[in-house]
């Protein structure tokens, strides 16, 4: 069972269902956000099992058949390897996410160095795919998501 939160507030804005594709894209932005910001393994614990939840979804979404990345291929076949690897990547961040909810969730004590290191490399790889899907959108589409890039 997963610790009770202390300090993520904001866990009762997460949907249990992302939104349209522009709104999702920049509510994901929000929940690294505060990824980032929280300061126990329980608070970390919660936050990622919502964002399984959350990303799965997101995912399969933009997975279906003429969404998203069909969306860009249909128009610009060139980013056929850019859209793979965005695919490629969906399944291993979900992997990593569950692995590193689990470590969180399953140990007592301060958040650890290699915890904290693991959990940066995975925020920044899923800011590095929102932005890829973002650039590929514009340019392929003319689609601005008025993200710009992340701060
Ligand atoms: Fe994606
Ligand atoms: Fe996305």
């Amino acid at each position: 069972m997963l610790p009770v939160l202390t300090d993520t507030p904001q866990l009762h804005l997460i949907p249990s269902e992302p939104e349209d594709d522009c709104i999702d894209h920049v509510f994901l932005r929000h929940m690294l956000d505060w990824l980032e910001s929280a300061t126990s393994k329980g608070s970390l614990a919660e936050l990622l099992d919502k964002m399984s939840q959350y990303l799965s979804i997101h995912f399969a979404r933009e997975e279906e058949d003429g969404e998203l990345l069909d969306a860009i291929l249909a128009v610009a076949p060139r980013y056929e390897r850019a859209v793979r690897e965005l695919r490629a990547d969906h399944l291993r961040m979900l992997v990593e996410l569950r692995v590193l909810r689990d470590a969180f969730a399953d140990s007592a004590g301060p958040i650890e160095d290699v915890q904290r290191v693991a959990l940066q490399h995975w925020i920044a790889a899923l800011r590095d795919h929102e932005q890829l899907e973002e650039e590929l959108l514009q340019k392929s589409l003319g689609i601005d998501l008025g993200l710009g890039s992340p701060g």
